[in-house]
């Protein structure tokens, strides 16, 4: 089940905007009934105003309906396992669950799967604020 979703990862970093790092990223997320999105970091010309691959998934995640997040791939043409950046690991941490799997993936696929509670311990916890 793991490979097909670094395949939608990787079909995602083809479509990554990435002029100015040159580092195309992919990410696909899977959700408990199946459906399956995925994104690619979106560079701009102003730095900072860029964002992740990561991002882009959960973008799209939340316009399909959302859902409970049982999977995450992450993939970078230029880097074997990348992990996700802080700020999407805070992101992902939104609609997961410390049991969610992340696969890190080279360009052959998965790498070493770890879960979001390994990701992000301590993580900041958003309840009080509901
Ligand atoms: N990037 C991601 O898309 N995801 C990450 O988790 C790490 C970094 C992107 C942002 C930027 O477009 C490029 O990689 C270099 O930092």
């Amino acid at each position: 089940m793991s490979h097909d979703l670094f395949q939608a990862a990787q079909t995602a970093m083809a479509k990554a905007y990435a002029p100015y790092s040159k580092f195309p990223v992919g990410a696909a997320l899977r959700t408990e009934d199946g459906r399956v999105f995925s994104g690619a970091n979106i560079e701009v010309a102003s730095y900072p105003e860029g964002w992740c691959a990561e991002t882009t998934a959960l973008g799209h995640y939340i316009m399909g309906g959302g859902g409970k997040i049982t999977e995450i791939a992450v993939v970078a043409a230029r880097m074997a396992r990348i992990t996700p950046c802080g700020g999407c690991r805070q992101r992902l941490a939104e609609f997961a669950s410390a049991d969610t799997k992340l696969y890190l993936c080279d360009e052959t696929g998965v790498v070493e799967t770890v879960t979001m509670g390994q990701m992000l311990p301590y993580g900041f916890q958003g309840e009080i604020l509901k």
